[in-house]
């Protein structure tokens, strides 16, 4: 076992198994629910995954003195809207891809209809969740609560995930630039992890300041988690990682390696590194003085130098 499997085993667990919840034939009974349509949704949602978006916000939650059990329902949501921009991203209109978590990806094992669909489906299912679930188990303000809804929104679509992945489509096959790749990373990726950190600030009361501060962090791991998926693309195997591999250079996509090389998107990802620590360092006079981000560098380790 890895550390991070090891490390965050029971952040993992907690969110598989809020999610078999949300998506189980219990909670969406066969009198009403179409069987293959929750056999799809379940396909795409339940099939693996690192969970890290989750686990992000997650452990910033509970460095900030909220527990696991109060975020939950907000980590899940963020992986329901994962798992629906990997559905989408997979489809022959968009990255035309067969394999997704070592598996068919979910329009080549149902259809491609089907696949919009449970994709769209996820979305909304991710709003229900959040507004059905944080109330019950949060001790968060409906004023609190709104907010992060509200931010759930945007960075699902214009000021991230949506926006990032028509620019992301938008530059294939054109000669790119620093700003065009930055603008993409940031939108298609650095949106959802923007998002992990903000709202666990927000949700746990921090100071404006520290929200900021925790927003500005979750773009750097979004961007770095970005630049380490596509060295990946280049460096890895499809038997690790669970996806085709070299699709990046075939397709001509904006990426770090290809705009920098290798060598420079390592360096970059350093920097990264470098001012994440900083950024979470604790000592006397920081922002996060007498806050415990052990856990949070450890994922950030993790984030910026994985190998899956
Ligand atoms: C893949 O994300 C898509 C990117 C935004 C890089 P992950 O590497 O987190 O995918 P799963 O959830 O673990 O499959
Ligand atoms: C990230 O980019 C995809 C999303 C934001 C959904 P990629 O297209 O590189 O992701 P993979 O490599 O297919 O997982
Ligand atoms: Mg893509
Ligand atoms: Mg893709
Ligand atoms: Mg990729």
């Amino acid at each position: 076992m890895t550390t991070y499997d090891t490390l965050f085993e029971s952040r993992i667990a907690a969110v598989n198994t809020m999610l078999e919840h949300v998506l189980s034939s219990q909670n969406n009974p066969v009198a009403t629910v179409y069987p293959d349509l929750l056999e799809a949704l379940r396909y795409g949602t339940l099939n693996g995954g690192k969970r890290i978006r989750a686990v992000l916000l997650i452990e910033a939650s509970v460095a900030l003195g909220l527990t696991e059990e109060a975020v939950l329902p907000v980590a899940c949501a963020l992986e329901m809207l994962h798992a629906q921009s990997l559905i989408h991203d997979d489809l022959p209109c968009m990255d035309d891809d067969d394999l997704r978590r070592g598996k068919p990806s979910l329009h080549r094992a149902f259809s491609e209809s089907t696949a919009v669909l449970v994709g769209d489906c996820l979305i909304a299912m991710a709003f229900g969740l959040l507004a059905k679930a944080l109330p019950v188990v949060s001790s968060c303000s409906p004023g609190q609560i709104l907010s992060v809804i509200s931010d759930f929104s945007s960075v699902a679509s214009l000021e991230g995930l949506i926006n990032g992945q028509y620019a992301d489509i938008d530059a294939e096959g054109k000669p790119v630039n620093r700003e065009t790749l930055e603008y993409v990373h940031r939108y298609k990726t650095g949106a959802l992890f923007r998002f992990a950190m903000e709202s666990a600030a927000k949700l746990s009361s921090a100071t404006e300041e520290q929200v900021q501060h925790f927003s500005v962090l979750g773009e750097k791991l979004g961007l770095g988690f970005q630049i380490v998926d596509d060295l990946l693309d280049i460096e890895s195997s499809e038997t690790v990682l669970g996806k085709t591999v070299g699709k990046d250079v075939a397709q001509q996509k904006a990426t770090y390696p290809a705009l920098y090389g290798e060598a420079a998107s390592r360096e970059k990802l350093d920097l990264l590194y470098t001012q994440v620590c900083e950024g979470l360092a604790t000592g006397d006079g920081k922002l996060l003085c007498g806050f415990n981000t052990q856990l949070l560098l450890q994922l950030a380790s993790f984030m910026l130098y994985r190998s899956y």
